[in-house]
């Protein structure tokens, strides 16, 4: 099956597949500036948590590219790279691989403009070059790495699942939500590509639909049998039918190994603790924020009311009804079966 290409540097340009169209339209609109970028992410045109670090690592390639150099000094195109980095940094504030993309791209920069400065008189040109340079060669790295962690983990956790059985998964962890691999639903496609015979059930994800629309796009385009439910129905099935394992993805890991993620992953944690089911988180080592001890130390991002007053633009409730949206909550470590990461099943403490 052809990889989904969920976020691509082309020609200059930060190339996306516009996943708030999807399951109704495939579009790839190219984003040429930070702005675009940044409106990407908070649009959740781009999203999942490695694929908005990729997107951002390009994003700061594309900010290197817009620094105008008249006029200015090398210290004030650097400062400027900075706000641009700090610009992107701060759409969406949960997910950490975005921060950890940015400060890798940042970081990569800074030590190659020290060695040039370190092998001659600094000049503005080159040193723009540089910047230029790095900044996507880094961005492209980090989209290639994607890959190949999703294609590792995918591995570690397809051998945890029954030759045979149901899988709950909460919004969407496939290609959409990386470069082009998936996490939790990268496993899912890894075992029934192995011959693993999977029912998966999707749970719609409220308020913005990541299963019902993009799951289940996923799924169908894979040819895996699914049903959609409502969020509200996974203890329900649980108790009433056979659930094998739940597979969920991560927008932050706490050295502790409490976990943020899509809201509604804590209550399906809380389901599958009663009944007796497997819950595996998948993500790679760059959701993992071992800066922070907890998940209290997580910022979760609360985003618009109408997000939940509202259904396809029109509005659903009550004039003067408000709202509360956090998009993500955090599930206890005690919850939690497993880390599937690139490098296995992890537990925590977690190495550095
Ligand atoms: O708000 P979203 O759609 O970006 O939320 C995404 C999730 O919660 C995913 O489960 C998470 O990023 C991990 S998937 C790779």
């Amino acid at each position: 099956m052809k990889l989904l290409e969920t976020v691509r540097w082309r020609d200059g340009r930060v190339r996306i597949l516009d996943q708030t169209l999807l399951p109704g339209a495939e579009v790839y609109p190219e984003l040429g500036t930070v702005e675009e970028v940044c409106g990407a992410i908070r649009t959740l045109a781009v999203r999942g948590a490695p694929a908005i670090g990729v997107a951002g690592a390009l994003g700061l390639a594309l900010a290197a590219r817009e620094l105008e150099p008249t006029g200015r000094s090398l210290p004030d195109l650097w400062r400027e790279f900075l706000a641009a980095h700090a610009r992107l940094a701060a759409v969406r504030p949960t997910a950490v691989n975005l921060r950890w993309a940015l400060d890798r791209v940042r970081d990569r920069c800074e030590t190659a403009l020290g060695e040039l400065a370190a092998a001659g008189p600094a000049d503005r040109e080159g040193a723009l070059a540089c910047l230029r340079t790095v900044s996507l060669r880094e961005g492209e790295a980090i989209l290639e790495e994607d890959l190949a962690l999703s294609r590792a983990m995918a591995g570690h956790g397809f051998p945890l699942l029954p030759a045979a059985g149901t899988v709950v998964t909460h919004c969407n962890t496939g290609g959409l939500a990386t470069a082009g691999g998936g996490t939790a639903l990268g496993v899912v496609m890894e075992a029934a590509g192995r011959g693993k015979r999977l029912f998966v059930c999707v749970d719609e994800t409220r308020p913005l639909l990541q299963g019902a629309r993009l799951t289940a796009w996923e799924l169908a385009r894979a040819g895996i049998p699914f049903a959609v439910q409502c969020d509200g129905a996974a203890a329900w099935r649980m108790k009433t039918r056979r659930v094998d394992a739940v597979l969920v993805g991560a927008d932050r890991v706490a050295a502790n190994g409490d976990t943020a993620n899509k809201l509604g992953t804590f209550s399906l944690a809380l389901a599958a603790r009663e009944f007796g089911v497997p819950f595996w988180v998948v993500a790679p080592r760059s959701s993992f924020d071992l800066s922070v001890a907890s998940g209290e130390q997580i910022p979760i991002e609360e985003r618009a009311e109408d997000e939940v007053l509202c259904w396809g633009g029109v509005r659903s409730t009550p004039e003067g009804a408000r709202a509360w949206n956090p998009a993500f909550d955090v599930t206890p470590a005690a919850l939690i079966s497993g880390w599937i990461t690139e490098r296995g099943v992890e537990r925590p403490p977690f190495a550095a």
